[in-house]
C-alpha cells in the first residue's frame, strides 16, 4: 500500500469544510462577508453582497435569480485564516431552495446556522438542519443582530431546543440587545468583551476585553444589567447543559455564540473557537468500508452538484465535486467508478471570494468543479486507488411540488425528452412516469416551486422547447422499499398515484399525510421512504 506523504496529510489537517445556514435575512452574507476580511480574501466588506448582480454571474438563467434578488445557486468560498484553510459551502437562504440546498450539505464536515436574534428559528432553517441531523455532522450557532432588539436568552435557546430538537450550550451570553446591548460575556473566561461597533467593516478598531471580577465592570455596565448577568448564568449554570465535545462532534450538543455581523462584533471570536471545536475532514462510509483521509494515501472524491451552462456559448456542464482523500493535480487521470473507466479531469477551477480561478492542486477537503463532458451524475465516486471503491450514494430528497409537463409543438418531442432527462440527469428536477404508460406524460417533481421556472426558461433557452405545465395536488412522495412488490396489487387511497423514477423504482404519490397512513394500513408489510437511494 503507498505511504501517505506528511505534505499531504498536513494540509489536510489544515481543511475545515463547513455549510452556512439560515433564513433569508438572518444576515449568512454578511457574517460569510466578516469571515473573508479576517482571511484577507477581500479587502473590503460588500464584495460578496454583490454577488448575483456581479460580472461572474455568468449563466442566463441565473437571469431568474437576478430579477428576484435571491441567490438558487450555492458557491463554495476559500480562504486561509491562522494555519487553517476554510471551505464555506454557501447555500441559497431562499424558501423556494432546491434540492441543490441539501446535496450542499452532503459536502461538508460541519454547519454554522446563522439565527436572527428577534426571530428564533424560522423555517427554512428547520427544513435544513433535518438534513444536518441525518448526517450528525456538528452544528454551530451564531445568534446574529444582538445590536437590535432581541428575543430574551432563555427564549431563544429554548426555541432552538425545541424546533430542532438539539440542546445548546451557550459559549458566550449577551448582556442586553438594541440600544442597550453591553457586550458578551464568554463563560469560560468569565470576562466581558465589550460592545464596540468601531469595527464595521473591518478588521481594525477596539476590541476590549475585561474580567468580570474587575472594579473597572462596575463603570462599565449598569449595575441592574450585572445582576440580571448574575442571575442568569446561576440558571444556565444550574439548568443547562456543560460544553461536551463528543457531543459536539456527534451533532447532539450545539454550541452557541452571540454577535451582530454587521458591525464585526463577536465575528472573530465565534471564528476562533468555531475553527478549534471543529474538525479537519472527516471519514466517510464506502461499499468498501469507512474512507479515512489521514490513511487513504490517494486522492478520491464524490460528485454532489452538477451545473450547466455556467457560459451559455460553450453549453458546458461543470461537475462539483467534494475531495475526501489525497492530493489533487490539474489534469490527473482518475477512475470514474460508475462509469467503469479512466477520465482525465481538466479545467479544475475553485471559488476565491467572488472569483472563479483555475487551481493546480487541492487536498481533501476541498470542493472543486472540473468540466464534465455529460458522463457524471449527482453521487458518482471519482478515485486514483487500486482499492476502487465508491462513497455511500446521495439521497434522492422527496420533492414536495409536482407537475404533468408536456410539450406545446408535438413535433418536438426529441428535444423535450433530451432537454428535460439532461436537467434531471443534473439534479435540478426529478421526472416520473406513470406506472404502466411509457414517456407519454412526464411528471416532475421539485423541492422548491422556483425550479419550475427555472425548468420552463431552460427549456426554451437552451433547447428551444416551449412546455405546459400543470400542477398535480400531491405533496408527498415515498419510494418503496420491499423488493418484490407487486404494484398491480397495491390498494391505496383514491387520489394516490402510482409511478415509477428515471431507474424504474416504484414511488407512490400522495395528498396528504392521511393517505399514506391508510395505504400502510392496508398493504401489510408495506415499507415506505422519504428517501431514494
Ligand atoms: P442573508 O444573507 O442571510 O439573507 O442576510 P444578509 O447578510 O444579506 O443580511 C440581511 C440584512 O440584515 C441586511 O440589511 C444586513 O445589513 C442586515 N444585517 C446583517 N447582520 C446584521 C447585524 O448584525 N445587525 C443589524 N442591525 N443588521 C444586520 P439590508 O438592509 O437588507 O441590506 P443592506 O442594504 O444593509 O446591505
Amino acid at each position: 500500500m503507498p505511504q501517505m506523504n506528511n505534505e499531504i496529510k498536513n494540509e489536510i489537517k489544515k481543511r475545515r469544510t463547513f455549510a452556512i445556514i439560515s433564513h433569508p435575512d438572518a444576515g449568512k452574507t454578511t457574517l460569510t462577508e466578516k469571515f473573508l476580511l479576517y482571511g484577507g480574501a477581500i479587502n473590503t466588506a460588500g464584495s460578496v453582497k454583490g454577488k448575483a448582480t456581479s460580472k461572474h454571474a455568468v449563466s442566463d438563467w441565473m437571469e431568474i435569480e437576478k430579477e428576484r434578488g435571491i441567490s438558487v445557486t450555492s458557491s463554495v468560498l476559500q480562504f486561509n485564516y491562522d494555519g487553517y484553510c476554510i471551505n464555506i459551502l454557501d447555500t441559497p437562504g431562499h424558501q423556494d431552495f432546491s434540492e441543490d440546498t441539501y446535496r450542499t450539505l452532503m459536502a461538508a464536515d460541519s454547519a454554522v446556522m446563522v439565527i436572527d436574534a428577534s426571530k428564533g428559528v424560522e423555517a427554512q432553517t428547520r427544513k435544513l438542519f433535518k438534513v444536518c441531523t441525518m448526517r450528525h455532522i456538528p452544528i454551530f450557532t451564531f445568534i446574529n443582530k444582538m445590536d437590535r432588539e432581541a428575543m430574551d436568552t432563555f427564549e431563544l435557546l429554548d426555541d432552538i431546543e425545541q424546533e430542532l430538537g438539539i440542546a445548546t450550550c451557550p459559549v458566550n451570553w449577551p448582556i442586553g440587545s438594541g440600544k442597550n446591548f453591553k457586550g458578551v460575556y464568554d463563560r469560560a473566561e468569565k470576562e466581558v468583551e465589550l460592545f464596540s461597533d468601531t469595527k464595521k467593516g473591518t478588521t481594525q478598531g477596539e476590541v476590549r476585553k475585561v474580567k468580570f471580577n474587575d472594579p473597572e465592570i462596575a463603570w462599565l455596565i449598569e449595575d441592574s444589567q450585572r445582576v440580571q448577568l448574575e442571575e442568569e448564568m446561576e440558571l444556565q449554570d444550574g439548568a443547562g447543559a456543560e460544553f461536551d465535545q463528543e457531543l459536539v462532534s456527534r451533532g447532539e450538543l450545539s454550541p452557541v455564540f452571540f454577535g451582530s455581523a454587521l458591525t464585526n462584533f463577536g465575528v472573530e471570536t465565534f471564528l476562533q473557537h468555531f475553527l478549534k471545536m471543529t474538525s479537519s475532514p472527516l471519514p466517510r462510509n464506502a461499499d468498501k468500508g469507512e474512507i479515512d483521509p489521514m490513511e487513504e494515501p490517494d486522492f478520491s472524491a464524490f460528485v454532489f452538484k452538477i451545473q450547466a451552462n455556467m457560459n451559455k456559448a460553450h453549453r458546458d456542464r461543470i461537475a462539483f465535486m467534494r475531495i475526501c482523500s489525497g492530493e489533487f493535480e490539474a489534469g490527473m487521470e482518475v477512475y470514474h467508478m460508475q462509469g467503469g473507466r479512466k477520465v482525465r479531469l481538466s479545467q479544475p477551477q475553485q471559488m476565491m471570494a467572488s472569483e472563479r480561478k483555475i487551481i493546480d492542486k487541492a487536498y481533501g477537503g476541498d470542493i472543486i468543479g472540473v468540466f464534465d463532458p455529460g458522463i457524471f451524475s449527482i453521487g458518482d465516486t471519482l478515485t486514483t486507488s487500486a482499492k476502487r471503491f465508491a462513497y455511500e450514494g446521495i439521497p434522492t430528497f422527496a420533492p414536495e411540488h409536482f407537475a404533468r409537463v408536456r410539450q406545446v409543438d408535438t413535433m418536438k418531442r426529441k428535444q423535450f425528452i433530451k432537454g428535460i432527462s439532461q436537467i434531471a440527469q443534473e439534479g435540478a428536477i426529478q421526472i416520473f412516469q406513470e406506472y404502466n404508460t411509457g414517456m407519454e406524460e412526464i411528471i416532475v417533481g421539485v423541492v422548491g416551486v422556483l425550479q419550475f421556472d427555472v425548468l420552463k426558461y431552460r427549456l426554451e433557452n437552451e433547447y428551444n422547447v416551449e412546455i405546459r405545465m400543470d400542477s398535480l395536488p400531491y405533496e408527498y412522495i415515498r419510494w418503496i422499499e420491499n423488493e418484490d412488490i407487486d404494484m398491480a396489487k397495491l390498494t391505496g387511497t383514491s387520489d394516490m398515484k402510482k409511478v415509477k423514477d428515471l431507474r424504474d423504482r416504484p414511488l407512490l404519490l400522495f395528498v396528504n399525510e392521511w393517505s399514506i397512513r391508510m395505504t400502510q394500513e392496508r398493504n401489510e408489510g408495506l415499507v415506505l421512504s422519504e428517501f431514494g437511494r
